[in-house]
């Protein structure tokens, strides 16, 4: 059965703030036939570029992330926001609108030379995934790909990760 994934996103309009669409996955999350076939595409994705780790951003990436590295045998990096994580960490900062937010993985998240996808749910500026692959280089490990369910199109979020193969299971461009 072949699914059209932008059936399972719903658009939300003037959320979190007046003039912003928000694309809520939670839809998709709940169709266990529709989040499944995202987890395979991106597992299939995955598997074409070797991974031997899986890497995402809290909160929504391990939504995406956990399912494509249990699917693969593979392990999960979880990059965390702060002070959430005991042990010893590398950090990464990026921009929000008015402010900047970092992110953490332990120091043994990942082995040096691992192969790593990094996922998340939703590529906007890109800032996120940005913070994430840097983390991921930081400890050896080598980037083969990004994967999102969803992609803004008009934030230009891919100039900032061109380096790396993409997927994205869907694209939207304004609201
Ligand atoms: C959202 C989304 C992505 C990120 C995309 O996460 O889940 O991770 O923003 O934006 P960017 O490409 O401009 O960086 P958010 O920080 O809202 O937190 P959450 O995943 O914990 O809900
Ligand atoms: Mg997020």
């Amino acid at each position: 059965m072949s699914i059209n994934f932008k059936d399972y996103i719903a658009s939300v309009d003037n959320f979190p703030e007046p003039g912003i669409v928000f694309r809520d996955i939670s839809p998709l999350m709940a169709d266990g036939q529709a989040y499944a076939a995202a987890t395979d595409a991106i597992a299939d994705f995955a598997r074409e570029r070797k991974v031997d780790m899986i890497a995402g951003p809290e909160a929504r990436g391990f939504i995406v992330g956990c399912p494509v590295a249990y699917k693969l045998g593979v392990g999960f990096a979880a990059a965390r926001k702060k002070g959430k994580l005991p042990r010893e960490t590398v950090s990464a900062s990026y921009q929000l609108e008015y402010d900047t937010a970092t992110l953490y993985l332990h120091k043994d998240a990942i082995q040096p030379g691992q192969r790593v996808l990094v996922c998340d749910d939703l590529l906007a500026t890109g800032g996120t995934i940005a913070a994430t692959i840097d983390l991921v280089e930081r400890l050896g490990g080598i980037v083969v790909g990004t994967a999102f369910i969803v992609e803004l199109t008009d934030l230009h979020g891919r100039d900032k990760i061109k380096d790396y193969d993409l997927l994205a299971l869907t694209q939207y461009e304004g609201a």
